[in-house]
């Protein structure tokens, strides 16, 4: 059976994350900062719910302990949680910068997603490649065992940026997408292989994009369900050729 596991699962994208594998039969691990708030979460089928606050190693530590004891393996991770800034809003000037906004979003954006790779990497490397396209099952030299998806976002493209503004989040993005580049390097070596890949949504309907709605014409403005669905569409297609890339939901590369 394919178990996945999704980091930040309590609201948004990675509660759709966690509602479409869950309905496809796959086994899903969710995770949040607070399992006693995430009723929508516990109510899905196949989900078992753990805590996992992503600026703290512990919790990591904690949960791949318990998903080694009773999974033993891992065919997909997410990393899904961020925080647009602890304001709730990106900084538009310079002057709204400050070290206790910037640092915690680069804990909570680039850090933590990191520090999980770090944790359940050995897990993924278990996976069956139940996950992805089996186009390579068979072949030692290209097949996979398990997916690392880091949730990530265009405005972290340092090549695209043409509008400046969003310090702490477009730098967390854009160190977020280094680390997946990273991995994809390391975790790509010898057998068992991960593909690391780096995800754009696009504008979709949650919490962390709700301050910036009115701005979004209605048909940019992404159902969570539209948006992982086209996430799981590249998932499911993924190989090894496609570890490090960061894409966006349409399936086009972004540029670094
Ligand atoms: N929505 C968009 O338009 C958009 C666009 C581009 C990229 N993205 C990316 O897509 C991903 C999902 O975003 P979203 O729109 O679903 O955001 P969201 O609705 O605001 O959900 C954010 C999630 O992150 C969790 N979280 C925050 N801090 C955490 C921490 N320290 N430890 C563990 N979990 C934590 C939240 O949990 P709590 O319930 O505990 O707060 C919540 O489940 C993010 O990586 C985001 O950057 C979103």
């Amino acid at each position: 059976m394919a178990i996945a596991l999704i980091q930040g699962a309590s609201r948004g994208i990675g509660l759709e994350y966690a509602r479409i594998l869950s309905s496809r039969g796959v086994q899903v691990i969710g995770t949040c900062r607070d399992p006693t708030r995430a009723d929508n979460l516990k109510s899905l089928p196949n989900t078992q719910v753990f805590k996992c606050d992503v600026t703290k190693e512990d919790d990591i530590v904690n949960l791949s302990q318990i998903v080694e004891k009773h999974f033993n393996k891992l065919d997909l991770v997410v990393n899904s949680s961020a925080i647009l800034h602890p304001s709730g809003r990106g900084e538009t000037r310079l002057k709204d910068v400050d070290f206790n906004g910037l640092m915690s979003t680069l804990a909570t954006n680039s850090a933590g997603p990191l520090v999980v790779a770090k944790h359940l990497s050995p897990l993924l490397q278990k996976g069956n490649g139940l996950i992805g396209s089996d186009k390579f099952k068979g072949n030692n030299k290209k097949c996979h065992a398990g997916i690392l998806v880091n949730m990530t976002a265009k405005v972290g493209s340092i090549s695209d940026n043409g509008l400046g503004g969003w310090y702490s989040y477009r730098m967390s993005k854009a160190a977020l997408n280094m680390a997946t580049k990273n991995l994809s390097i390391e975790l790509g070596r010898g057998k068992n292989r991960i593909i690391c890949l780096a995800l754009h949504p696009g504008t979709t309907d949650t919490d962390l994009s709700r301050p910036y709605h009115k701005n979004v014409p209605a048909d940019k403005l992404f159902s969570a369900n539209f948006a992982v669905s086209k996430l799981l569409e590249i998932i499911d297609g993924a190989t090894i050729d496609d570890t490090g890339r960061y894409i966006a939901w349409d399936g086009t590369d972004i540029p670094f």
